[in-house]
Parts: C-alpha cells; sequence; structure tokens
C-alpha cells in the first residue's frame, strides 16, 4: 500500500544555521516527488527527516497520518538509496540485496524469493554472486535501488542518484528509475538539482532556495507559472524588463525603463500595479514576418547576435526603444534568413508575460 506523506512546518537548524524550513508540503500515494534547487538549498536535510536520520527542530512529519517525528529510522519502513551506492565492499550483490531482509527476520526461502524478486526488477538476474567492484556504477546503482525496494518500504526516498554517472547512463537510469516505481507503486521522494532530472521524473516538484519552499507545483507550471523570481531564473531562461504599470485611455499598460510599451493580459490583475519586473521565456518571444505582424506588442528589433543551437537559434536582439531581448526559436530556413538578415519583427503576447516584484533596494 503506497502512502501518505506530510511535512507540516518542518523546519531544521543545526546550531544557529538554517538547515531547512520552515516546509509544509504533502505527498500522494504513489506519488512521485522531486526536490529541487541548488547546492545547499536544503534538499538533503529534508530527505534525511523523513528518513528519521535527522530530527526536526520544528514541525510535524506524518506518514499515513501518523506523527513519526519520535520514530526511529529502523522502524519507519523507509527505503534509502544515496549517490555513492553506500554498498557492502564485501558482500555478494545477492547479499547485499538481501541484508534488509535479515536485518528484519526474513530468511531462507522466503528471503531467497523476495531477494531474487528484487533483482529482477532491476535487471540484475546473473550477477547474484558478483562482487560491488566487479560492477559497473550503473549496476552498482541498480544493487542500491533493489536493496532500498526489497523491505516493501512505504516510501522510498533517493538522494542524488545517479550524480556519478555519466549523461547516457544517467538518462538510461531515469527511465528505470521511474518503470521501476510505477510497477512498485511506491510513494517516492527525489532528490536532485538537475531540472531536467527532475521534469523528466516527477509528478510535482518542491523547488527550494536557501532552506525555503519557493513552490510546489506540477513541471509545467513550475515553467509557466513560476511563483518567484527565483523558480523562474532556475526553471529555465528568462527575460526580465523593468518598469511600471500604467493607465492611458483606460487601458493599462506596462512601459519599460527605456520606454517600451506593451498591453499586459486581461486578467493581469493586482500582482501587476505599480512598478514590477515583467518576465517572458526567450521561447515565447515570436518572431513574425512583415505581412502576418498584425496584433498586439508587436516591435522592431535590430538582431546582435544568433546562435545555431542545433535545432533552435538563440538570439539577443534590441527592441526599437533600446530594451534587449533575448529569444528562442526552431531553426527553420525563413527565421534563420530573418534573424541573418539583423533587423526582424517580434511580438510578446499579452498572454506570455510573467509579474513579479521589482528586486529589493
Ligand atoms: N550536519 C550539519 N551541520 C551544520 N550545517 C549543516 C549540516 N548539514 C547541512 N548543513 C547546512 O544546511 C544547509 C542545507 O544543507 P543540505 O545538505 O540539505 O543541502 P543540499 O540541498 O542537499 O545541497 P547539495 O546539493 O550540495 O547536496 C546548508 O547550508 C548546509 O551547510
Ligand atoms: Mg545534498
Amino acid at each position: 500500500m503506497a502512502a501518505t506523506l506530510e511535512l507540516v512546518e518542518v523546519s531544521k537548524y543545526y546550531g544557529q544555521v538554517l538547515g531547512v524550513g520552515p516546509v509544509t508540503l504533502s505527498v500522494e500515494p504513489g506519488e512521485f516527488v522531486s526536490l529541487l534547487g541548488p547546492s545547499g538549498c536544503g534538499k538533503s536535510t529534508t530527505l534525511r527527516l523523513i528518513a528519521g536520520l535527522e530530527r526536526p527542530t520544528a514541525g510535524a512529519i506524518r506518514i499515513d497520518g501518523e506523527v513519526v517525528n519520535d520514530l526511529p529510522a529502523y522502524r519507519r519502513n523507509i527505503g534509502l538509496v544515496f549517490q555513492n551506492y553506500a554498498l557492502f565492499p564485501h558482500l555478494s550483490v545477492f547479499d547485499n540485496v538481501a541484508f534488509g531482509l535479515r536485518y528484519r527476520n526474513v530468511t531462507g526461502d522466503e528471503a531467497h524469493r523476495r531477494g531474487g524478486e528484487a533483482l529482477r526488477l532491476v535487471n540484475l538476474e546473473g550477477l547474484e554472486d558478483r562482487l560491488p567492484r566487479q560492477l559497473s556504477g550503473g549496476q552498482q546503482q541498480r544493487v542500491a535501488l533493489a536493496r532500498a525496494v526489497v523491505i516493501n518500504p512505504r516510501i522510498l526516498l533517493l538522494d542524488e542518484p545517479l550524480s556519478n554517472l555519466d549523461l547516457a547512463l544517467r538518462q538510461r537510469m531515469q527511465g528505470e528509475i521511474k518503470r521501476i516505481q510505477r510497477e512498485v507503486g511506491i510513494t517516492t521522494v527525489y532528490v536532485t538539482h538537475d531540472q531536467t532530472e527532475a521534469f523528466a521524473l516527477s509528478d510535482r516538484i518542491a523547488v527550494l532556495f536557501g532552506g525555503r519552499l519557493h513552490q510546489f507545483a506540477k513541471p509545467d507550471e513550475l515553467y509557466e507559472q513560476p511563483a518567484t523570481p527565483e523558480v523562474a531564473d532556475f526553471i529555465g531562461e528568462t527575460n526580465y524588463l523593468q518598469g511600471r504599470v500604467e493607465t492611458a485611455a483606460g487601458a493599462r499598460v506596462f512601459v519599460t525603463d527605456h520606454g517600451t510599451r506593451l498591453v499586459l493580459p486581461p486578467d493581469a490583475g493586482a500582482a501587476a500595479a505599480g512598478p514590477v519586473r515583467l518576465a517572458v521565456r526567450p521561447h515565447r518571444v515570436r518572431v513574425v514576418d512583415g505581412t502576418a505582424a498584425a496584433g498586439v506588442n508587436v516591435f522592431d528589433a535590430r538582431v546582435e547576435r544568433v546562435v545555431f543551437a542545433g535545432d533552435a537559434l538563440r538570439a539577443t536582439a534590441r527592441l526599437s526603444a533600446g530594451d534587449t531581448i533575448q529569444l528562442t526559436t526552431h531553426n527553420l530556413p525563413e527565421t534563420r534568413t530573418a534573424l541573418q538578415r539583423g533587423a526582424v519583427r517580434v511580438q510578446i503576447r499579452p498572454e506570455d508575460l510573467q509579474f513579479f516584484p521589482p528586486p529589493a533596494g
């Protein structure tokens, strides 16, 4: 049975140092959630709190509704996988996997059956008798996975399990982890600082900065509606325009410090009042040709730089009023020609604009 996991106002201080918090989030049964953020933001601390390897300074951790703050790690029935595998070097693959079973007094035929099942799950049949040093990095990580799931844990926790692997293997193992998680149907929390990995794996992602939870949402929502500028910067690239919202002839427009005037979406609301930062993703800046350029927020721009990135073109353009903007488009011949000519028209649709308060100070 997949478990629910709840963190309620959980925080952890190491002396005076904030590790993480306060964090409130709840993970649905069978859900795959990633903790994402830069180094030191509190990802591992959060995972260690859930595992019971650290005690929260404040708040409650609940598994299936039961507060587990006082439950020691070995009684939480949680499967753990770390970056460095932490396999026992002198034990065979099978004994590494069966280790957790012996701990739970599962031995003999039953241990054999469950160990074999776990090894089949991670595609390691036939390697039972090898020692960890006789395995590749990817195979070692599979052993670590098998060892974590063999105990039928309520929750699976993984802390940057793939960061020691090269890119190709990492991508293959991402697929494997997702398959195994689906097959077992287990509630999973996955730590990574790699947004591509988080996007590939997760139902929802919790984004942390400096110990604070900035947003907990589905991948597309993080990308389209970042809650804070930090999330917008961390998840993909973004353009910022500094300026203020003004009312002209009953309509609200955003006027940049350079003087570019942008029509706002009808639902811009109170978020867009007075001085604001406005953001737009580079791939939402559309290159439009002369005839199709009717519509709002169409600007003449001078192309200052074009970078060929295989199937994409990245360009830096200066709008006629002076704002510099990054844009990304598909590498189509007509777009390439237009960008190389050095003068284009671009459109920034109102619905593609995001608003943030101006930076402090
Ligand atoms: N045992 C500890 N004693 C003191 N401070 C700690 C301890 N463990 C972590 N910290 C601090 O808590 C904060 C969060 O650390 P944490 O290990 O959770 O970060 P992380 O997001 O996992 O980073 P990384 O991506 O580098 O692994 C950091 O400022 C870190 O220095
Ligand atoms: Mg960490």
